[in-house]
């Protein structure tokens, strides 16, 4: 193979994207996790920070102080954050880690209201950076909080708990309001307290490394830019699964629903990126420029161009209703599917399909862009070429094509180009998204995080549709039902045909195909 001489740890680097880190929090650091005896925290947060602990990607001598109403000892309080650490038992290096991990790692219990709680902690980092031979201190806050308490909680940080001598961080979490106005309340809000760039607003989509690989994906790739656009695109879904239901957070899912849920904000990044312009550089600013123009580019959902469904009880399993923690009645849908159009030169009139539900018949993530049928004369009723990139679980980006059958035979059957990451990457650990995320937030990079302009212009496009099915616009559809388990509702094949998707033939089965079968 040639070489072009140049080293190889050298190969393939992204400029750009290195340079859109801003200052690195290295030493005299504390993380503050409000929120701390939550169930994002315990799942997702703590997990992430002793990944990257480690990792060996925190700060020199972090310090972790958990904060939430609860009150509760250190002992208590180690036993609640490492609960969810993947560590086998036998893995001594591992639980080593682990008790390293608690010895840096504190609690204070306080309200999310009151000035006297956050003076209690503010004394209590006070004291921690007293022992700092620098007299530099960083704080990065992070927010696993409900969002009834972001204002208060964010404004108490800047009065009691902002350090003077160094940086100060705060990452806060969706939801982000609840629709346009009322998200922005929210961000004016934060901006009295915070600043832009002070702020990363987390979409945890973001930091998964399949949604992170199709920017290079697309515009690393000659032979992927080429057709990327309305010539040679019919339609494309972006597809979110879950295999179980609102199961004890029916209270708080039964408020939002799965557009607000999953759809408005993880589903819409991606089909920011993906549909995005080449931006001048993969700094953080520009890539974000390019996001916010691509969905302003998309007119508010059509109440026709919308799928709504609520599961019910079947296969042993309750039905959404059936969830105490849900009001009686509720026509709240844990199933949509709705159609995107982006009225721009490169795709104009190619329908982006978003799906998503609750109770579904397996675990999965997935873009699925179908490309136009050749042009006919030659072949007769050969299947489309379809670009698939699995987002989860096992990460993977595959090519249906169409090639000959192997033999005397002269037939076209769908096969495909395939990069399974388990096969292709077989050393590689792909990191949780939350450590990729909270790793760019302590090196100042906003690259991955969302920008307060895409979320006004997100919640521009959803809106409407929200009001509609809250009844503020007439009476509340009511969302069909599905069977709990199953691929969702019947109706789901004929609203994707109506937008052009034609299924591939019937024996065509990724990863594995039976050619005797055909
Ligand atoms: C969250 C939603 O944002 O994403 C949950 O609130 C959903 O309802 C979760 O289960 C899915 O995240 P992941 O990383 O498991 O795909």
């Amino acid at each position: 193979m040639a070489t072009t001489g140049r080293p190889r740890a050298m190969s393939g680097t992204i400029p750009s994207m290195e340079a859109s880190h801003g200052e690195a929090l290295k030493d005299n650091t504390i993380i503050i996790v409000l929120g701390a005896s939550g169930d994002l925290a315990k799942k997702k947060t703590y997990p992430a920070l002793f990944g990257l602990y480690r990792m060996g990607f925190l700060p020199r001598d972090v310090k972790i102080v958990g904060y939430a109403r609860t009150k509760m000892d250190d002992a208590e309080y180690h036993k609640r954050i490492t609960s969810y650490l993947k560590v086998p038992e036998d893995d001594q290096d591992g639980q080593a880690r682990i008790q390293e991990f608690k010895s840096f790692t504190f609690y204070v219990s306080g309200g999310y209201e009151d000035g006297p709680s956050f003076e209690k902690l503010n004394s209590f980092l006070l004291d921690i950076e007293s022992k700092y031979q620098s007299k530099q201190a960083h704080r990065l806050f992070y927010l696993a909080l409900p969002p009834s308490v972001f204002i208060p909680v964010a404004q108490h940080l800047k009065e009691q708990c902002y350090s003077t001598t160094g940086k100060n961080r705060i990452i806060v979490e969706k939801p982000f309001g609840k629709d346009l106005d009322s998200c922005r309340v929210l961000l004016s809000s934060l901006k009295q307290h915070w600043s832009e760039d002070e702020t990363f607003r987390i979409d945890h989509y973001l930091g998964k490394e399949m949604v992170k690989n199709i920017l290079v994906l697309r515009f690393a790739n000659i032979a992927m830019s080429a057709p990327w656009d309305k010539n040679s695109i019919s339609n494309v879904q972006i597809t979110f699964k879950e295999p179980f239901g609102t199961e004890g957070r029916g209270g708080y899912f039964d408020e939002f629903g799965i557009i607000r849920d999953i759809l408005q904000n993880h589903l819409l990044q991606v089909l920011s990126i993906l549909t995005m312009e080449r931006p001048v550089s993969f700094s953080a600013e520009d890539i974000r420029d390019e996001k916010v123009k691509v969905l302003r580019a998309i007119p508010p959902i059509e109440r026709s161009d919308t799928l709504l469904g609520q599961y019910v009880a079947a296969n042993g399993k309750p039905g959404y209703l059936d969830d105490d923690t849900v009001p009686p009645n509720s026509v709240c849908p844990t199933y949509a599917a709705t159609t995107l159009w982006i009225h721009n030169p490169r795709w104009e009139g190619v329908p982006f399909i978003l799906k998503a539900g609750k109770a579904l018949n397996e675990a999965k993530v997935e873009v699925r862009i179908q490309f136009k049928d050749v042009t006919q004369g030659i072949f007769k009723d050969i299947s489309r070429n379809e670009l698939v990139i699995r987002i989860q679980p096992s990460e993977a980006v595959y090519l249906k094509l169409n090639t000959k059958t192997p033999g005397l035979n002269t037939r076209a059957i769908p096969t495909e180009m395939d990069l399974t990451y388990k096969r292709r990457f077989t050393e590689a650990k792909i990191p949780e998204a939350y450590e990729a995320l909270i790793l760019d937030a302590l090196r100042g990079d906003h690259s991955n995080f969302v920008r307060d302009d895409e979320l006004d212009v997100a919640w521009k496009i959803f809106t409407p549709i929200l009001h509609w099915i809250d009844g503020k616009s007439g009476p509340s559809p009511k969302p069909v039902p599905y069977p709990y388990g199953s691929r969702g509702p019947k109706e789901l094949e004929s609203f994707i045909g109506k937008y052009g998707y034609k299924r591939t033939v019937p024996e065509y089965t990724w990863p594995i195909m039976n050619v005797a079968a055909l």
